[in-house]
C-alpha cells in the first residue's frame, strides 16, 4: 500500500505547527504546507516555527511551501493524502471593512480551493479550524447561542463553515468543524493579547484594557486544542461542528 500522508495547512502557524508536531510524535506521515503570510504579524515567527519543525523515522515530515491562493494543487498531486487539518487563514479581529480582502482570499476562495484538490482524492477526513468569532463580539458562552460575527474575520469563517458544509452535501467531503476559542500557550501569535500582556509586564509597562474591565473571554490552551482536534478526526463525524472543542473547551477554559 502507498504510504498515506496527513495534509497540515498553516503549518508554520501557532496552531498548525503544534498540531504538526503531535502527529509526527504519534508517527504519522505529514505533509506540512504554508505561505509565510506577512499581513498579520511577522513571517519570521513563522518561519522560526517551520525550521524547528522535523520529521522522524516513523513520522515523515515533507514541507512545502505553498500559497492556498494561487498555486499549482498538481505539486501535491503525488502524494497519497488520507486526512486533512486546515488551519491556514488569515486571523485577527479588526473592524476595517474596506480591508476586507484578505479575509476573503484566504479564508474563503483559499478553502475553495482547496475542497477542489482534495475532492480528486480519496480522504476520510477533513477537519477544519473555526472560531468562536463567528459567534459575535464577545467570543464567551454557550456554543449554541446565536451566529452572529461582527468582524470581517467572523464573517469570513462563518462563510468558509458553510462552504464546507455544502461540499459535504454535493461531494460527500467528510468535513468536521472545530470552533476554536481564543488559544493560548507556547509560541503563540505575538498579536493576541496574552503575548501582548506578557511583553509588557516583562517591561514594566502598563497594558490598556478598553471597555468597563468587566468583561469576559473564553480560553484554550494550545495541547488541548491540538487533542481536540486529533480526537474529531476519528470520533467526530462528517457534518459535525465543534462536538470535540465543546468537551475540551469546558473541561479546560477559563474565563
Ligand atoms: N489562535 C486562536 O486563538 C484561534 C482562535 C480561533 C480560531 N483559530 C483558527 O485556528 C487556525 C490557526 O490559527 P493560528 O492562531 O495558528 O493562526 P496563525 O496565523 O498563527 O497560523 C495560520 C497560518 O496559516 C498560513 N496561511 C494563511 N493563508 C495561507 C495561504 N493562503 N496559503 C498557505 N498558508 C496560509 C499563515 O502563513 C499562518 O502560518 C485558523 O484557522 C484560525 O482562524 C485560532
Amino acid at each position: 500500500m502507498a504510504k498515506q500522508y496527513a495534509l497540515v495547512t498553516g503549518a508554520a502557524g501557532f496552531i498548525g505547527s503544534r498540531l504538526t508536531e503531535k502527529l509526527i510524535e504519534r508517527g504519522r506521515n505529514v505533509i506540512a504546507l504554508d505561505c509565510f503570510l506577512p499581513d498579520l504579524y511577522s513571517s519570521d515567527v513563522k518561519r522560526g516555527r517551520w525550521e524547528r519543525l522535523t520529521g522522524k523515522e516513523e513520522g515523515e515530515l515533507i514541507k512545502i511551501e505553498f500559497d492556498l491562493r494561487k498555486d499549482d494543487f498538481a505539486r501535491l498531486g503525488s502524494y497519497e493524502i488520507s486526512s486533512v487539518f486546515n488551519e491556514a487563514a488569515m486571523p485577527g479581529l479588526i473592524q476595517d471593512w474596506g480591508k476586507f480582502q484578505p479575509y476573503y482570499d484566504c479564508n474563503i476562495s483559499a478553502l475553495n480551493r482547496l475542497l477542489e484538490f482534495v475532492r480528486t482524492k480519496s480522504i476520510e477526513s477533513f477537519v477544519h479550524a473555526s472560531t468562536s468569532s463567528v459567534y459575535g463580539k464577545n467570543a464567551v458562552g454557550k456554543e449554541n447561542q446565536e451566529l452572529r460575527p461582527t468582524s470581517p474575520y467572523g464573517v469570513s469563517k462563518l462563510a468558509a463553515e458553510k462552504l464546507l458544509l455544502a461540499y459535504l452535501e454535493w461531494h460527500s467531503t467528510p468535513v468536521r468543524i472545530l470552533r476554536y476559542f481564543s488559544v493560548y500557550g507556547p509560541n503563540q501569535r505575538p498579536d493576541m493579547a496574552y503575548a501582548k500582556i506578557i511583553e509588557n509586564l516583562k517591561q514594566g509597562n502598563e497594558f490598556v484594557i478598553h471597555g468597563d474591565g468587566e468583561q469576559r473571554r473564553s480560553n484554550t490552551f494550545i495541547d488541548d486544542i491540538v487533542e481536540a482536534t486529533l480526537l474529531s478526526e476519528n470520533q467526530a463525524n462528517p457534518g459535525d461542528v465543534s462536538k470535540s472543542a465543546l468537551t475540551i473547551n469546558s473541561a479546560s477554559s477559563f474565563h
